[in-house]
Order: structure tokens, then sequence, then C-alpha cells
């Protein structure tokens, strides 16, 4: 199984990243970055984005599947409504996920939501973390949180952020109200 990469915003200090099944901020920068991130691929391929029904779902339809990214989305209920394209590929099973990732695609991304990226991280598939970490003095409502301990994983430098993801990032963005920036983590 290639390795598989977390994506995903959170406030910090308590790793908030939805409420009401939704993002509880809209940053474009943030959006434009996310899919630079994601879409960014060796010459003639195309990464994967993985994600939960629910994800999916909060995603507006005029958006998805998100283009030139192969969509799979997980559901423990596959129905005649989950109809497969060359873009878009519903599984039932975490272990299947393997069988539909070729030599055409190149990187693979977790991109949400909270059920996947928590149950996963405990998992030997993920060995990096692109994390947007976010700040604000703003009242912001969260209801959704990674349970995740990054007291093992290592805080890459900027630089190497920038070879891992291979677009450019500035080291910190501001944007109504937020302060942000991108870490990478590895496990020790
Ligand atoms: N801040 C960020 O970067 C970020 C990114 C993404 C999402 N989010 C937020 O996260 C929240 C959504 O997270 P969530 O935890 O509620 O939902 P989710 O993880 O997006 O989706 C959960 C659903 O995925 C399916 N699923 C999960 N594990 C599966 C498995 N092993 N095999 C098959 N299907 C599986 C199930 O679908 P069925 O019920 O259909 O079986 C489950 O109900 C929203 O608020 C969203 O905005 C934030």
């Amino acid at each position: 199984m290639k390795s598989i990469t977390p994506v995903v915003a959170a406030l910090m200090p308590n790793l908030g990243i939805g409420y009401k099944g939704k993002l509880p901020w809209r940053l474009s920068k943030e959006i434009i970055n996310f899919k630079n991130i994601t879409c960014k691929a060796a010459d003639n391929k195309r990464n994967a984005v993985i994600m939960g029904r629910k994800t999916w779902e909060s995603i507006p339809k005029k958006f998805k599947p998100l283009p030139d990214r192969l969509n799979i989305v997980l559901t423990r209920t596959i129905t005649e409504e989950h109809t497969n394209t060359d873009d878009l590929i519903y599984l039932n099973d975490f272990n299947k996920i393997s069988s539909v990732i070729d030599d055409s695609i190149d990187k693979v991304f977790l991109i949400g939501g909270s059920e996947l990226y928590n149950h996963l991280f405990k998992s030997n598939v993920i060995d990096s973390i692109i994390l947007t970490e976010l700040h604000t003095e703003n009242s912001v409502e969260i209801d959704t949180f990674l349970d995740w301990d990054l007291t093992d994983w290592v805080q890459k430098s900027h630089e190497d952020l920038l070879a891992f993801a291979g677009i450019d990032l500035e080291p910190e963005y501001n944007e109504k109200g937020y302060t942000y920036k991108y870490s990478l983590y590895q496990r020790q």
C-alpha cells in the first residue's frame, strides 16, 4: 500500500476541524493552497484524494468530484446511487483502496473528515502529515476535533515542507482574523 498523507486544517491548540458538518471557516488562500498541494503530481500522473462520505457530502455539487484528482469516497453502504466514473470511486472498505491505486496515481492524500483522520492516524499507512495550523482571536464554533497526539512526531522545516509538497507556500498567512502556517510532520 502506498503511504497516505493527511492534509488538514485545524484550529490550534485543540485541533478543531469542523462544525455542523462543515468547515468552521472560509479562507480563500487556504482553499487555493489545498488545491495546489493535492493536485501537484508527477508528469502524466494524477493524485488521489480519499474522504469519508460526510466530507464528500459537505462539498458543494458544482465543485465535485474535485478536479484533476481521483476522488475516493468511503461509505459502508454502497447503493445504486453510487456510480463509479474515471474520477470518482466509492469504496465500502478502507482495505480496498490499494486495488484502485495503480501506476497512474502519484500521491495519495487523506482529506477528511474526523472519523477517517482519527482512525488512520494510528495506522502505519501514514508517515507524513500536512497540517495547516490556524490561530485566531475570533470566536469560532467547533464540534469536531482531531484526537491526534503529535508528541512522537517531528515537525520538519519549512524547506522540507516545500520539498515534500513540491509547491510554493509562504511561511505564514493572514486572512479574516486568522493567522496560519503549514507544517509537515513525520514519524520519528
Ligand atoms: N478542517 C479540515 O481540514 C477538514 C477536512 C475535511 C473535513 N472536515 C470536517 O470534518 C467533518 C466531517 O467529519 P466526520 O467525521 O463527521 O465524517 P467523515 O469522516 O467525513 O465521514 C464519515 C463517514 O465515512 C464513512 N466511513 C468512515 N470510515 C469508513 C471505513 N473504514 N469504511 C467505509 N466507510 C467509512 C462512513 O460513511 P457511511 O455513514 O455512509 O457509511 C462514515 O459515516 C465536517 O465538519 C467537515 O467539514 C474538516
